[in-house]
Parts: C-alpha cells; structure tokens; sequence
C-alpha cells in the first residue's frame, strides 16, 4: 500500500524508507504504517535488497503515532491495526535495518531504533516516550529491551516518566552507534547501510539472528504491550490527554 508521506527508494542494494511528512513533524498515519510494513515485506523479499534504512526529515525522525489517529481509536471509531502489523514487520525483519535519526524522536520514533543493528543520531536528537502522560503504555517490546540496554532506572525515566534522553546519552548507553553532525547524518547512515550490503548475505542473516537470538520473546512482548495499549487507549485518562494534545492552543 502507497503513502505519499512515506518515501522509498533504491540506492544500491539499501532499500531507503523515509518518513516525509514535515508539517506534522512526522507522525505516522495509519497509511504510512500499512506502507513501511509493505516495504519491509517487500524488501525482505527482494534478494537485490540488504538492507533497510529509515530516515526522516531535517530537525523531525518522528513525532510518534498520529494522535488525531490514536483519538480516532480511543473514541472508538477506528480499530487502527495497521501500528501493529508494522511492529511486527520490524521485530521480524530478515534483513539488517539501519536508522539515521535528527532531532524529534518521540514514541515510535524512539522505540523504532531498538529494533535496528546500527542507528546513527545528531547532536540535536532527543529520544522521549511520552506513553504514560498520554495515559498509555510502552509498545514495540521498548518494555523488554529498553531495560535491558539502559537498566531499570534509565528505562524507567525514559519509559515511565518521559523523560528525555539525548544522543550523546544513549550512545553512552549503547542505544546508538554514533553521534554525527547534522549535514553527515544521511551519509553516514547510507555508508553504514551500504556497508552492511557489501558482506555476504547469508552468513550475516545467520550472524544477525545469533546475535538477536530467538524472536519470539520479542513478539510476544509486543502483544502483550498491544493488549495493554488498546485497553489503555479507550481508558479516559487517555481520552483526556489525546483530547488535550488535538484542542491546544498554540501561543500566538
Ligand atoms: N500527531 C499528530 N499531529 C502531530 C503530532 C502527532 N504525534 N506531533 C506533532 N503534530 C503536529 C502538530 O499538531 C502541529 O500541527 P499544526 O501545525 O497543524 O498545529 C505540527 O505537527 C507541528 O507540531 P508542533 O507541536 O507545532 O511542533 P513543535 O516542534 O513545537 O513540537 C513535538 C514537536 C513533537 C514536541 C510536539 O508536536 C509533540 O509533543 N507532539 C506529540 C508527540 C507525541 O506525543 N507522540 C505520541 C507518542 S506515543
């Protein structure tokens, strides 16, 4: 399925998936969803493809999920699978997936990145995971990984509290593999992506897959997080803060 906000395109043997809706900073409808798993499934299929890389737009990776969407559920009107389909795409991905990410990084926006082998950031990127203001719950199995990579405490700043946390800290942390400058960011993460291209193909899927070992933890996490997440989501402390975010008013 075609999105005119998701961009895809061939450079060599890397399949570039770009996020191009600058207005609204990058959130992610539901149309782009349905069009970056057609990708991923579509790139997975092709043996000219070896790897995937998401970028964004300058200043805006992503703004998380489309809040008028995630409204939209919470009311009731839509059942909005299509976030959770790409979920899955991304945990299940065969082939290597990169990141180049440049300053707004909010909730799937972050949790994107944990799913990647290599993400390259700038020195203006912020990683935040608003789920709890919003009334909601970590998804993408941030829940499992994030503690994991950064232990309870940071995870729990990041994931419970929305605390933010910037490039240089989460390549501290491990969550990043390098912190470039802005007008490098694009560059850097295509060389990377190409990188990864130029090794023999088989013996990297195996050598990906030991090292991420067996998948299904992670699904399952996803899951149960998406359990949760579509409960929290009809909850009225949701509403409330989705209704709040859709009806501000911005100061003159
Ligand atoms: N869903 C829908 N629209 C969004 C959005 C989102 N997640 N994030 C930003 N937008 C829209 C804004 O409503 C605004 O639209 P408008 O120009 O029609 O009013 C436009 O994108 C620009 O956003 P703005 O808030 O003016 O930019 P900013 O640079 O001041 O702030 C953010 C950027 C990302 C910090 C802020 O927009 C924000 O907090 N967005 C919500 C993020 C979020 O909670 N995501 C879900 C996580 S689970």
């Amino acid at each position: 399925m075609a999105s005119e906000h998701i961009l895809i395109e061939r450079r060599d043997a890397v399949q570039i998936i770009r996020m191009n809706r600058p207005d609204k900073k990058n959130a992610i409808t539901r149309a782009m969803y349905a069009a970056m798993s057609a990708a991923l499934s579509a790139g997975d299929a092709d043996p000219g493809v070896r790897a995937h890389l998401f970028l964004g737009v300058p200043g805006a990776f992503c703004a998380g999920n489309d809040l008028a969407d995630f409204l939209a559920v919470a009311m009731g009107s839509e059942s909005g699978m299509e976030v959770w389909d790409f979920l899955l795409a991304l945990a299940g991905a065969q082939k290597p997936l990169v990141s180049g990410v440049d300053g707004i990084a909010v909730g799937i926006g972050t949790t994107l990145n944990l799913h990647c082998d290599l993400t390259f950031a700038t020195p203006r990127t912020v990683f935040t995971t608003p789920f709890v203001d919003l009334g909601l719950v970590p998804e993408a199995a941030s829940s499992l990984l994030v503690p994991r990579l950064l232990g309870h405490q940071r995870a729990f700043a990041l994931l419970c509290l929305g605390e933010p946390l910037p490039a240089e800290e989460a390549l501290a942390a491990g969550m990043v593999r390098a912190v470039v400058a802005e007008e490098m960011l694009e560059s850097a993460a295509i060389a990377a992506a190409m990188r990864i291209a130029s090794k023999p193909p088989e013996a990297l899927r195996m050598s990906r897959d030991l090292l991420r070992g067996p998948r299904e933890e992670v699904v399952r996490r996803i899951r149960d997080e998406g359990q949760a997440f579509a409960q929290r989501l009809r909850s009225d402390e949701a509403r409330r803060a989705l209704s709040a975010f859709m009806s501000r008013k911005k100061p003159a």
